[in-house]
């Protein structure tokens, strides 16, 4: 079973995995109660939802069902003009709260790592994440406590999750980026300032390692990425196209560069985040006919070779799978 009570998303490779995605159908099919946003504002999550695009930054992609209490945990590093956009645009006011103790991103952040040499060769984002967690780790930083504005969302996160948990409620911890970004476990210096594994994710919920059920790892049915550092197998950008894999950013808009899926890295995802079962996304970019599928048997031939692949080759069972971009095309192979 998935989703209770305590599940983590976490991203397999370098993020864009279409985790918004999942979650979002996570969301409305099991009638999540909470849903816990890590990471900062570098990563957009995109969503589509009747017919319209989110790309959220900040909210977390669990705003689908109405019911959902929407969190920003203490590790987090909040971009406070970006919440507030975001909150309107989602119209979640009523139902999203901020950890006290979740850092702040400000402006000053965003010139020094658009301004920094190094920082510049790895090609970040600009939001400023890196900088911001430095002054963090310095014991500089300002906090959400410290924001007016925030005042009417401060809450305690790993408090409220805590009380989820024990009252068996469905709650859902949403990672940011994939392993390979990761600060510890990725492609370094070539990655962004913080761990993105599922351990991560939980400790900067506020969420110890015994309440988790699940943790569930996203894979894209190709690799992309952003920014410089090493990509296994990259294509050219012409061979891209042709395949239908070439995206642009959901954030920056800049090109995504791509590559086949890498078994090998797939199943150091698998281990690092300890995962127990998997998402497999835009398989409908690789297959054209699988689109809008919403049952397994519907899938050809190779398409369902592909899956029996990688379930032989990482080690646990494939039980969701992206046909397309809205948040209910999806097969569900959950008992
Ligand atoms: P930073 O996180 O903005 O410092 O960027 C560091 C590296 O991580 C760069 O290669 C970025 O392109 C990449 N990166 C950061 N966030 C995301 C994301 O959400 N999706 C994909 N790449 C990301
Ligand atoms: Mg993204």
């Amino acid at each position: 079973m998935i989703c209770v009570p305590c599940t983590v998303i976490a991203g397999a490779f370098w993020g864009d995995e279409g985790k918004g995605k999942i979650i979002s159908y996570l969301a409305l099919k099991d009638k999540l109660d909470v849903c816990v946003r890590t990471g900062s504002v570098n990563a957009a999550h995109t969503v589509w939802f009747k017919g319209k695009r989110y790309a959220l930054h900040m909210v977390p992609a669990a705003f689908v069902f109405e019911k959902c209490r929407l969190l920003i945990g203490a590790g987090s590093n909040v971009h406070v003009a970006q919440f507030l956009k975001e909150v309107e645009e989602t119209n979640v006011k009523e139902r999203v709260g901020v950890d006290a103790q979740a850092s702040i991103i400000e402006e000053k952040h965003s010139e020094q790592d658009k301004t920094s040499a190094h920082l510049k060769g790895i090609g970040t984002t600009g939001w400023g994440v890196g900088p911001a967690i430095e002054e963090r780790v310095r014991r500089t930083a300002k906090l959400a406590k410290d924001i007016p504005e925030l005042k009417p969302y401060i809450t305690d996160v790993a408090g409220e999750v805590s009380n989820a948990v024990d009252a068996n409620k469905k709650v859902l911890l949403e990672g940011t980026q994939g392993l390979m970004l990761s600060l510890f476990h990725g492609t370094y210096p070539y990655v962004t300032g913080r761990d993105t594994s599922a351990a991560a994710i939980c400790s900067e919920a506020g969420v110890g390692p015994t309440k988790v059920d699940d943790v569930l790892l996203v894979f894209k049915a190709f690799m992309t990425r952003v920014g410089a550092g090493p990509l296994p197998g990259e294509l050219t950008k012409e061979e891209a196209i042709k395949r239908g894999w070439f995206e642009t950013a959901a954030g920056t808009g800049r090109d995504r560069r791509s590559a086949p899926f890498n078994f090998e890295i797939a199943r150091k995802a698998v281990k690092i985040n300890g995962a127990t079962q998997a998402a497999l996304t835009k398989l409908d970019s690789v297959y054209p006919q699988c689109k809008g599928a919403r049952s397994f048997d519907e899938l050809p031939k190779e398409a369902r070779e592909f899956i029996v692949e990688i379930e032989r080759q990482v080690g646990i069972p494939v039980v969701l799978i992206g046909t397309g971009p809205e948040a209910l095309d999806i097969i569900d192979r959950r008992k």
